[in-house]
């Protein structure tokens, strides 16, 4: 039961409603007994600065940000962690004695997600997709891993390339020459969301592919679907959501919460 030492943290979007995390972090925090509670914020763009004060003058301890506010939130931190700093976006807001630090753990829960499926290390990997996402994930997997990007808008893709990633174009003559050299392939755009569409076409997977997705809805999407009937491994985005979770989860309390019990409930929230 929430009282006066409840502490209070939450995510920030636009729109909101959907969102997984606050059936995740509150059954985290349950089941660690910490007396917290997470809730969802609404917030449009133009009241962002407002609700940052808000998030000062209430003292609320922690936050996600999620679209459309992973960059614009950075004017209103105090200071940024190195990787949230070099790819200009932040999904997590700790609030240390007032300071409010700028994180990213998009990258960090897509590399737990992938070594659910594979070792990392010295990978060739494919990501598509360099929005917000897709340039999270490509700079963190960057740094042990050769990557290369393909993205529908190839100025996006090649903006990477100061990071030591190569960008090109989504085309399928691209799509053909990365594939044959990949050992991981990455859905980082939103196609497949709530669709029966895929960044892929199916007939252009291997089999000793991994491939992962960092869309949940439907949690089979059409890419992964075509990639098991291919006998690839596969992860879906579910897991990246629920590891994100946990790294923002450990940021804000030092406590790692239960992978199961986050998927579990995850899962029971997407219905
Ligand atoms: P997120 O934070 O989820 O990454 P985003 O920053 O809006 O969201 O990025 C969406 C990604 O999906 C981008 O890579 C986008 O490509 P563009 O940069 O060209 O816009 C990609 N995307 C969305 N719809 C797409 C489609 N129909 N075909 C190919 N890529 C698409």
């Amino acid at each position: 039961m929430a009282d006066a030492e409840t502490r209070l943290y939450g995510v920030i979007g636009f729109p909101v409603r959907h969102s997984l995390s606050p059936v995740m972090h509150n059954a985290a925090f349950k089941a660690l007994g910490i007396n917290a509670i997470y809730l969802a914020f609404e917030v449009p763009p133009e009241r962002l600065g407002d609700a940052m004060e808000g998030v000062r003058a209430l003292g609320i301890s922690g936050l996600n940000v999620t679209m459309p506010h992973k960059e614009a939130v950075i004017h209103f931190l105090d200071s940024l962690s190195e990787d949230s700093g070099e790819i200009g976006s932040v999904n997590t807001v700790v609030n240390r004695k007032g300071k409010l630090e700028g994180h990213t753990t998009d990258g960090l829960g897509a590399r737990r997600a992938l070594e659910r499926a594979i070792e990392l290390g010295g990978r060739r990997i494919l990501i598509i997709g360099a929005g917000g996402a897709g340039k999270a994930i490509a700079y963190e997997l960057s740094k042990d891993n050769e990557v290369v990007v393909l993205n529908r808008t190839p100025e996006k893709a090649k903006a990477l390339e100061r990071f030591g990633i190569m960008g090109e174009a989504l085309n399928r003559e691209n799509l053909g020459k990365y594939l044959e050299w990949a050992e991981v392939l990455i859905n980082a755009t939103s196609v497949g969301m709530n669709s029966w569409e895929t960044p892929v076409p199916g007939e252009m997977l291997r089999k000793d592919l991994v491939v992962m997705d960092i869309v949940y809805k439907p949690l089979k999407t059409r890419l992964l679907t075509e990639a098991e009937l291919m006998g690839c491994k596969t992860v879906d985005g579910l897991w990246m959501l629920v590891y994100q979770g946990i790294e923002s989860f450990k940021l804000w309390t030092g406590f790692k919460p239960d992978e199961g019990l986050m998927r579990g409930a995850a899962l029971e929230g997407l219905g």
